[in-house]
Parts: structure tokens; C-alpha cells; sequence
């Protein structure tokens, strides 16, 4: 039941921080501080060469977001896809190498089909599922379950945000086993991983303005989202949650595509969503904000407090999230993007649960 909420979607954002919490508390061993998966993987990260990630919508973001963990964390190369391309164009994969699917439930066919295709060419395939008895994760060789409990609504919100979790583990797990982290690294990201169900119950405390914000946004035809780094994919959910539940048309893209052509929409009628932490990439993304200003565009920059401090730019509104040290920023950020494509879609008196057009799962190619 929807408990006192108007929405399952609204009860599914609120409840991300237990929900991550208990997912967390499975990944994370918290007396000893490192990560310890529940189960044993039937090969060493030692001997990977290449990961490849597929999935479909929302969970394809959470892939994409883990692309930059494990690359930066492990130093494995990885190869992001949606399963639909995936699974017709035959991609190469070296046997013995990685394949990992992200579903929440398990039955999406693009994806089943792309997990038996890797299967036939001799990788490990492992799958990040949210249902545990579903296709997915029974033909799957390693089965790393999120804790999310049931999705109701058809946009993702909390199953999302539990994959980054698990992902975000097995990121660090693999960066230890060879030997990219040391103890103490591993310690540090351990802490980064542990404050986050913190994190995001106060990001949740912005909800208030965004929902004013939200009747801004609504007046809005189009929206753009822009991000760098995990922040991209972030703006690409941002975008897809907000025109599948409120119907306005919106777009994300990598800050720095902006002069190759979406620059050219920029006018006082398009509001521009810009994510960005203070992380290594802000700088950059500041500057991007900038051409958007000149162009008269209206910003809505998310931020924390650091971030809010050094941009130099005029914007519209600033959401100011918590400070945050980590590189996992994308499960805090997805709060206020989850709440602003809630909001709006409730302003603009959509059904949110069930937007039309939708189904949970895609059973179907
Ligand atoms: C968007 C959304 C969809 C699903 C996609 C994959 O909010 O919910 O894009 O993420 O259909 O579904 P699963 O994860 O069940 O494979």
C-alpha cells in the first residue's frame, strides 16, 4: 500500500535511504570495513580484461554510472550498452571476461536475450536483480541481489539507486583484488559507501523547493540536463524521468557536447538542469554554464555548498546538496532528479504511477 503517500512513486523516492541502507548492509561488512559480497564469485578480477554492462533504461544509466566506478577504481576497461543493440550486433566478447546485466525485474526480454547471448560465448555473466526468483537472475552464473523490496511505480526510483549500491561495491571489490586500492583506500570508499542512506535522507529535506520548482518546470516545453562524469548519466536519467512521468519533452547530455550542437535551443524558454558536485570535473562544467547564461538560458544548478560557493554564474536556482567527499555522489543527486520529475508530474496532473504508454516490464522485444 502507499502507506500516507499520494503516490507509490513518492513512497519508493522516501524510501531510498532504508532501502540503500539494508542493500548496503549486505555488500559492506561494517566491523572490518570492507566490502564482502554475499557470495563467491567464480573467477578473479585478476584475470578480467574487460568488463561489458548492458541493460535497458534506467538501469542502463545505473550501468553507465558504474562504468566510471570501475574504470577508475579497478582500471578495467568497460563496454556500456543497451540490450537491445547489444544483442543483434554480435559485439565480440573474449571468454572468460566479464558480462554484468542490470534489471529490477528481471524479466526484461532485451536483456534476457543479451545474458543468453554472452552466455553462449563463454563469459561469466553476473546480473544485478531486484527479484530474485525472476529469469535474469536464475540463468545467470552470479546472482548480486539489491534490497530494494517491491517497485510499484513504473519509473524506477529506489531499484535504481540500490544498483548504484551494489555496483558501487563490486567497483571497490574489484579495484581491491587487483591491487588498485590498498586497505586503506578501500577503508575510505567503505566510509564514502556507509554515509550515503545519511545523504540522501537529507537531500530528501529539499523537497519543499523543488516542489516549487516544479511549477516552473511545468510551464516548460523542454528541458535540457547536462553533467559530466557520473553526473552524465545522471542527466540522462534526470531527462528520461521527467518526460516519462510529466510528458515534457527533455534531453540529457554530456556538458561538454553542448557547443556540438544542443547549444544552439538555448533561449529564455528552455530551463537547463545542470548537475554538478564540487568533484574533480565542477570546473569544466561551470564553464558550460556560462555559454548557457550568455545565451540567456535559465539554470537550475544542483550542487553542494562548496559547489554553490565557486560557481560563477547566475543561475536561476540552486539546489544545494550536502557536501560530499566521495565519488559516489550519483546515488545522493538521484534524489532531488527523482523529486523534480515527481513534482512536476504531479503539477501537471499526469497519472505518475502509470504514465501512459508503460508497462513495469517489458516482457516483450
Ligand atoms: C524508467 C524505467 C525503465 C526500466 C527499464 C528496465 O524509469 O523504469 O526504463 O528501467 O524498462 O527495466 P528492468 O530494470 O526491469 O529490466
Amino acid at each position: 500500500d502507499k502507506a500516507n503517500y499520494r503516490h507509490f512513486m513518492a513512497k519508493e523516492i522516501h524510501e531510498q535511504p532504508e532501502v540503500v541502507g539494508h542493500t548496503l548492509a549486505r555488500y559492506i561488512d561494517m566491523a572490518s570495513e570492507r566490502v564482502m559480497l554475499p557470495v563467491k564469485l567464480p573467477f578473479d578480477f585478476k584475470d578480467i580484461q574487460r568488463i561489458s554492462i548492458t541493460a535497458c533504461g534506467t538501469a542502463n544509466y545505473a550501468g553507465y554510472v558504474a562504468k566510471y566506478w570501475f574504470e577508475r577504481l579497478a582500471r578495467i576497461p568497460v563496454e556500456i550498452d543497451i540490450a537491445s543493440e547489444f544483442r543483434y550486433r554480435e559485439a565480440p566478447l573474449r571468454k572468460g571476461d566479464l558480462a554484468i546485466f542490470i534489471s529490477q525485474s528481471g524479466e526484461t526480454a532485451d536483456t534476457l536475450a543479451a545474458l543468453r547471448y554472452a552466455k553462449a560465448e563463454g563469459v561469466h555473466t553476473l546480473s544485478v536483480v531486484n527479484v530474485p526468483t525472476s529469469t535474469i537472475a536464475r540463468e545467470s552464473e552470479t546472482v548480486l541481489q539489491t534490497l530494494a523490496g517491491p517497485e510499484i511505480g513504473v519509473a524506477s526510483t529506489k531499484a535504481f539507486t540500490c544498483q548504484l549500491m551494489v555496483l558501487a561495491s563490486l567497483a571497490v571489490a574489484a579495484g581491491k583484488a587487483r591491487g588498485e586500492l590498498s586497505d586503506e583506500d578501500e577503508t575510505k570508499l567503505v566510509h564514502g559507501l556507509v554515509e550515503i542512506p545519511r545523504l540522501m535522507a537529507a537531500a530528501l529535506t529539499l523537497e519543499p523547493q523543488i516542489e516549487k520548482l516544479a511549477r516552473d518546470i511545468s510551464k516548460s516545453k523542454d528541458v535540457l540536463y547536462l553533467g559530466r562524469g557520473t553526473s552524465y548519466p545522471m542527466a540522462l536519467e534526470g531527462a528520461l524521468k521527467l518526460k516519462e512521468i510529466s510528458y515534457i519533452h527533455a534531453e540529457g547530455y554530456a556538458a561538454g557536447e553542448l557547443k556540438h550542437g544542443p547549444i544552439a535551443l538555448i533561449d529564455e524558454n528552455m530551463p537547463v538542469v545542470v548537475i554538478a558536485p564540487f568533484d574533480r570535473v565542477f570546473e569544466k562544467t561551470v564553464s558550460n554554464m556560462q555559454e548557457v547564461a550568455a545565451r540567456g538560458g535559465n539554470i537550475i544548478l544542483m550542487t553542494d555548498a562548496k559547489g554553490a560557493a565557486e560557481a560563477t554564474v547566475d543561475s536561476l536556482v540552486t539546489i544545494v546538496l550536502p557536501d560530499m567527499a566521495s565519488a559516489f555522489t550519483p546515488m545522493v543527486y538521484a534524489i532531488p532528479v527523482q523529486l523534480l520529475a515527481y513534482h512536476t508530474a504531479v503539477v501537471m496532473g499526469t497519472d505518475v504511477d502509470q504514465p501512459r504508454n508503460l508497462a513495469k516490464s517489458v516482457t516483450v522485444e
